[in-house]
């Protein structure tokens, strides 16, 4: 029997060398971590349990049978992570690039199949040349296999996706298919294409760091909902995510012990200016409302007329989608639409209430705006909202104007409590605007029309430049003081804590994409 434990222990130790040595050396002068390295670093200590340790690829074409290494370039198993089941792969760049084959594939979906079953979150730590090139098709129909299990996973349990080095072609769409990206400044990648493809057929000359890094994906196109400064931070990142999520579509949010009371906030009374054409911040507001340095944002440099992300208030979690006036006057265009629109989904999908801040000035006007489908972006956040069953609740703290007043959560698309700073101003459109056109003949003919436009602009706000309007009709709940919002919102969630609310009965919907 010793004989034999022992060639099992030669055989793991084996494995655990990855593809050598060297290349592990590579790896670190890269300035990356191994795939075990992550592992260790994700998962409770002494926690993690591999899977599949011993898989080879079963190819024999140019020369891979000569090639074969333990684990095929991926390390995948389970264990807990703050104490919480959790499913993870690592692909292994050491071994064959981290490229993905039949095997490689196999070991993926057998822990994915395990965490459907099991009610667990997977997280995918990506760092890979793409399909095995030496075993063609069969890498393609692995990752087919690897797409069509995390579209039947979406919205059942969480996935989260690192991407820690290269992740290129078809490889993309697995992550994109997840509900969070988190991307490491400098040493990752994502592109359909690179850059000698770009240059082949489009001529132009672009890095791939330019083409597809970090911080292109998390400014320009939003593909990355997250970055960080290095793997440790981002692996930090993982976590802080997974700790705001329920295990599976079927469980609450983890509720953590909050000792604080339904406090006063005064702070809330001083932050909005008193020219309604002033910008500030609404992250004070939002900081200014939840538990003390809950605040997680998603998506911070994409789109930043919108924030959102992850807080907890009384120990709940929370997600939060705020108009931001200090960008663009937070006004909503395509990419905020998009942006709050897919984050009310991943919080109506697995049971985290939904708290909007609302000062928005309308839809971005102008022929870029248009032609690029405002129409059916924005018609994203209106539907996204509409079809929200989880505990809703706005609070307008200034502009509600417009379309847009209509698409924030407001009461009449379904949310349950409707609150209004007394500095909200809920109207068709601002004063300005709205005085030019009800008031265009009596303008025309004064003599003074700028007089004239001022006295029918300040008439027009006199009477819709308030929340009373909206108060009166029951579209807004309450009228309440900034320094109260704070137990407002925790009474009101306490109150909604059993909401139960049923979509009619369908086979899915068919949000405007
Ligand atoms: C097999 C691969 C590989 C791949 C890398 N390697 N990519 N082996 N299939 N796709 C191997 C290399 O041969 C090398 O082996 C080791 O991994 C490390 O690669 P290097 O090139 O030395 O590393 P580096 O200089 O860091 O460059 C990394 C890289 C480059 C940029 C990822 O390797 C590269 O361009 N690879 C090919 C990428 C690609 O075209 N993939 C197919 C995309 S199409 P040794 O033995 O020397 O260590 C695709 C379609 C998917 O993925 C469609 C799904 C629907």
């Amino acid at each position: 029997m010793q004989e034999k434990i022992q060639k099992l222990e030669e055989k793991m130790a084996q494995a655990q060398l990855g593809g050598g040595e060297k290349r592990i050396e590579a790896q670190h002068n890269k300035g990356k971590l191994t795939a075990r390295e992550r592992i260790h670093f994700l998962m409770d200590e002494g926690s993690f349990e591999e899977i599949g340790m011993l898989v080879t690829h079963r190819s024999t074409d140019f020369g891979l049978d000569k090639q074969k290494i333990l684990g095929d370039g991926v390390v995948t198993g389970y264990g807990t992570v703050n104490g919480r089941l959790t499913y993870v792969f690592a692909q292994d760049f050491t071994v064959l690039g981290g490229s993905l084959a039949e095997a490689h594939a196999e070991k993926i979906c057998k822990i994915m199949d395990l965490a459907m079953k099991n009610g667990a979150p997977v997280i995918g730590l990506n760092d890979s040349g793409g399909a095995r090139i030496q075993e063609g098709v069969v890498s393609l129909g692995g990752y087919a296999d690897i797409f069509y299990r995390n579209t039947l996973a979406s919205g059942v349990i969480p996935q989260l996706s690192a991407i820690m080095g290269p992740c290129a072609g078809g490889a993309v769409y697995s992550p994109a298919l997840t509900d969070f990206i988190m991307m490491v400044e400098k040493t990752s990648y994502m592109f359909v294409t690179g850059p000698n493809v770009v240059k082949t057929v489009t001529h132009e000359e672009v890095s791939s760091e330019e083409l597809g890094g970090a911080s292109t994906h998390a400014t320009k196109s939003g593909v990355t909902h997250f970055t960080y400064e290095n793997e440790i931070a981002c692996i930090e990142g993982i976590k802080k995510v997974l700790s705001y999520v329920p295990q599976n579509c079927e469980e609450e949010p983890p509720q953590l012990d909050y000792k604080g009371a339904e406090e006063s906030r005064p702070a809330l009374n001083s932050i909005i200016p008193d020219n309604p054409n002033q910008p500030y911040d609404i992250r004070e507001v939002i900081d200014g409302t939840v538990d003390e340095n809950s605040f997680y944002e998603v998506h911070k440099d994409f789109a930043e007329n919108i924030v959102v992300g992850f807080a907890r208030i009384g120990g709940r979690s929370i997600g939060i989608v705020a108009n931001q006036p200090a960008f663009l006057a937070g006004v909503l265009d395509i990419d905020s639409s998009t942006k709050g629109a897919r984050f009310v989904r991943f919080c109506d999908c697995f049971n985290i209430p939904l708290l909007v801040f609302e000062d928005v000035p309308g839809f971005l006007p102008g022929t870029d705006q248009e032609w690029n489908a405002i129409i059916t972006n924005g018609a994203k956040l209106l539907y996204a909202f509409s079809e929200a069953t989880v505990p809703r609740i706005t609070v307008i703290t200034r502009k509600a104007y417009g379309g847009a007043y209509d698409v924030m959560n407001s009461k009449h698309i379904g949310a349950d409590m409707n609150y209004a700073w007394p500095s909200a101003e809920i109207a068709v459109m601002g004063a300005k605007g709205a005085a030019e056109i009800i008031f265009k003949k009596e303008i025309r003919e004064a003599d003074d029309h700028e007089a004239k436009l001022k006295e029918k602009e300040q008439e027009y706000a006199h009477i819709f430049a308030n929340p009373y309007r909206a108060a009166a009709r029951g579209y807004i709940d309450e009228v309440i003081r900034p320094d109260q919002t704070r137990e407002k919102l925790m009474r009101a969630f306490k109150m909604l804590e059993n909401k139960a609310d049923k979509l009619p009965k369908k086979k899915h919907g068919n949000i405007p994409l």
